[in-house]
């Protein structure tokens, strides 16, 4: 078969896309892509849809240095929230309104009221002028935020994790996506509990608690301590993770992720059930990235002979596509 030939476009809930690959929140700032190559870049935009960093109501710093390191196939990154904020980051997003793809705000906070409280101030300057920035068609929310004063992360508790979604959802008629956190025994009931409260789909994973020793002190080498560790290395569990909820949620469209980094790792994800895919770490090795990827998806569906990428779909589930 002809990889040309293969029919890439998937549906995300209301959106319709181009092809399953997306970028994944932290990992490609477009914004500043733009900026250094002259905006050129924005209107060849490789991904179906763009994810920007998580945005937070306000500024934040983010953790202390050192906050990224390799470790064997893989990295770990205590990055934190760095981010400038929702008046910013709407100013950021107004200088790419050249792109010709949706954009999924990923939004963040510490409380209930912080997510709704973003979600509203994107949909009031979008209510007050959609034109100067690209197409915005829904969130992504990272519940892998810390819940204050509890620390634990929001993304750990079914209940606080329908109260964020019940409370972005009130806030918004766009595209909604809840992104689960892998740091649980199991991750169903708060799949479950964010499509109850009104996803209308779930992003699954964000990075693994890990940690990196500095050798010679046996000290924590990051800033932080700990960090979220992502890359090849947390692959299998990821499609673990994916093949679960795709079987316990029939019908939710999923975003899967982690370790992806070729066009048959792309594939494996779908065959796990997963609608898109995002890219992240694989980000790191080149601005080819995401071109390399999907050409290796296409081959890699034409070798098997998927004329679409929907034809792979829940192939590896035990009920079949
Ligand atoms: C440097 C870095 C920053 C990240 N920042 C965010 C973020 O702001 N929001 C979020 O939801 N996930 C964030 N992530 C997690 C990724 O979106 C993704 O879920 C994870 O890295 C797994 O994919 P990968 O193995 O392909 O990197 C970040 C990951 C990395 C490596």
């Amino acid at each position: 078969m002809n990889p040309a030939a293969v029919d890439l476009r998937v549906r995300l809930g209301r959106l319709e896309l181009e092809h399953p690959l997306v970028d994944a929140s932290g990992t490609f700032d477009l914004v500043e892509t733009a900026r250094r190559s002259r905006g050129d870049y924005v209107a060849a935009f490789p991904y179906a849809a763009y994810v920007p960093k998580t945005v937070t109501l306000d500024a934040r710093e983010g953790g202390p240095p050192p906050r990224v390191t390799e470790t064997p196939c893989g990295m770990i990154n205590a990055i934190g929230l760095e981010n400038p904020g929702v008046a910013a980051f709407l100013e950021g997003l107004s200088t790419i309104v050249g792109l010709r793809r949706p954009v999924i705000v990923s939004v963040g906070g510490n409380a209930t009221q912080e997510y709704a409280d973003v979600v509203r101030r994107v949909e009031t300057a979008l209510g007050e002028g959609a034109r100067r920035f690209p197409d915005v068609a829904g969130y992504e929310l990272n519940v892998s935020c810390p819940n204050v004063p509890g620390g634990l992360a929001i993304g750990v508790d079914p209940q606080l994790t329908a109260e964020v979604t019940r409370a972005a959802r009130a806030a918004t008629g766009r595209l909604l996506l809840v992104k689960l956190t892998p740091n649980v025994t199991d991750v169903r009931p708060v799949a479950r509990a964010a499509v109850e409260a009104g996803a209308d789909g779930l992003s699954l994973v964000n990075t693994f608690r890990a940690m990196v020793l500095d050798r010679s002190s046996l000290r924590p080498f990051l800033g932080n301590s700990t960090g979220g560790l992502s890359g090849p290395a947390i692959k299998p569990i990821a499609l673990r993770m994916v093949a679960e909820v795709a079987e316990a949620l029939p019908g939710v469209p999923l975003v899967g992720m982690g370790g992806i980094m070729t066009g048959v790792d792309a594939l494996e994800f779908i065959a796990c059930g997963a609608t898109a895919v995002a890219v992240g770490m694989a980000n790191f090795t080149g601005l080819e990235a995401p071109r390399r990827i999907l050409d290796g998806l296409r081959a890699e569906c034409a070798a098997r002979g998927f004329a679409r990428v929907t034809d792979a779909r829940g192939v590896a589930l035990a009920r079949g596509a």
